[in-house]
């Protein structure tokens, strides 16, 4: 069976993409990719998912406002859910291009930034095969909340090589995520996979702990800051 490339929106209704294969619940099923994207449809498609309206992270606060901010420029938010450091970006006068694979989100996206009068650029996009021609390159800063500490190895090595691709010089990018654990969602990652990661390229400023951003006490969220080389 072929593993449909398609960006599919609706992984259930085998009519989203009638061209590889019979069943796609299947193929959602037996490919960990797949899995993965069934799982954010879900949980946009049903309700408000849990990580919705959490607090920006305090390094990105200090970054865009504090007393050594950085000067507006381009703004990469990969993962974007439905928008709100897009938009909280774009307010504070960065060029923001957003994207998601999930289209649900990028829709709630584009609203939000409608009503808040602001504009992003919104591509829906798969960060393991998204290429820089097709987003761009020159990123000042690149953020990231909640995505990386969810791909599998092979998505993780993808991922660097498509940041350190289209970074600017100098550019910095903050990572929030989860330490790795086992748990019902994202693996996570530790600040040794990330110097690992990261290494050939990148500069590990720092990271520290940021639990406004957990719903949960026992599983906070760590932010790490690196620079581009
Ligand atoms: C935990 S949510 C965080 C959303 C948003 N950054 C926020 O802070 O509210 C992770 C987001 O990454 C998106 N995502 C996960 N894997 C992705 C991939 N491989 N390519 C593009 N987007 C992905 C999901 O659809 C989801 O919107």
């Amino acid at each position: 069976m072929t593993v449909c490339s398609h960006r599919m929106e609706n992984p259930l209704r085998r009519s989203a993409c009638l061209e590889h294969g019979p069943s796609l619940l299947c193929v959602a099923y037996t490919s960990g990719m797949q899995f993965n994207r069934l799982m954010f449809w879900l949980f946009y498609r049903f309700g408000t998912p849990p990580w919705e309206g959490h607090p920006l992270p305090e390094r990105l606060r200090e970054l865009i406002e504090g007393p050594s901010a950085l000067p507006p420029g381009k703004a990469l938010d990969v993962g974007c859910g439905t928008g709100d450091t897009s938009i909280y970006l774009a307010r504070r006068a960065w060029d923001v291009t957003a994207f998601d694979f999930m289209n649900v989100a990028l829709k709630r996206a584009r609203a939000k930034a409608g009503a808040a009068a602001v504009s992003i650029r919104t591509m829906q996009a798969d960060v393991t095969r998204l290429t820089p021609s097709e987003v761009g390159v020159g990123f000042q800063l690149i953020v990231d909340n909640g995505l990386l500490h969810g791909l599998s190895d092979a998505g993780r090595d993808a991922y660097v090589r498509l940041v350190s691709a289209i970074a600017a010089p100098n550019a910095t990018l903050l990572l929030a995520g989860f330490a790795e654990k086992k748990r019902r969602g994202p693996r996570g990652y530790d600040r040794p996979e990330v110097e690992r990661r990261f290494a050939a390229g990148w500069e590990l400023l720092g990271h520290r702990k940021d639990p406004a951003i957990s719903s949960r006490p026992d599983d906070p969220v760590y932010v790490y800051e690196l620079r581009r080389r």
